[in-house]
């Protein structure tokens, strides 16, 4: 069992309205850092179960949304909730995270119910 919390990247790697990918135990989960919050759910689409992108970007051309590759579901970033496509009312599997002393923390991982 991994223990919590661990370090993701520095906070300096994640700048506002942008996007990353990060692994976990062979897992891919998504930083999103958004008026200076910070985001994560896993990469997984509610539609079909496949990663949304396999990166760098996550984001719709403007920045707003995360957004599926696969049929262009958009998700709003601070909920995770789909708010046009193919899965619409679906939730991203979101990923507890903090920021403490420069570093962006991995608090937990979601156990999977959804597959
Ligand atoms: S797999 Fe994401 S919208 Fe279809």
């Amino acid at each position: 069992m991994p223990s919590y919390p661990q370090t993701i990247c520095p906070s300096a790697c994640l700048e506002d309205n942008h996007s990353l990918g990060f692994q976990h135990q062979q897992e891919s989960g998504i930083l999103v850092r958004f008026q200076g919050q910070v985001y994560a759910y896993l990469n997984r689409c509610p539609h079909r179960h496949k990663a949304l992108s396999n990166g760098p970007n996550f984001l719709d051309d403007d920045g707003l949304f995360l957004q599926c590759e696969h049929h262009k579901a958009i998700f709003s970033i601070a909920s995770g909730t789909c708010i046009t496509g193919p899965c619409i009312h679906q939730q991203l599997t979101s990923i507890a995270v903090a920021e403490q002393e420069g570093d962006i923390l991995l608090l937990g991982w979601p156990r999977q119910t959804n597959l």
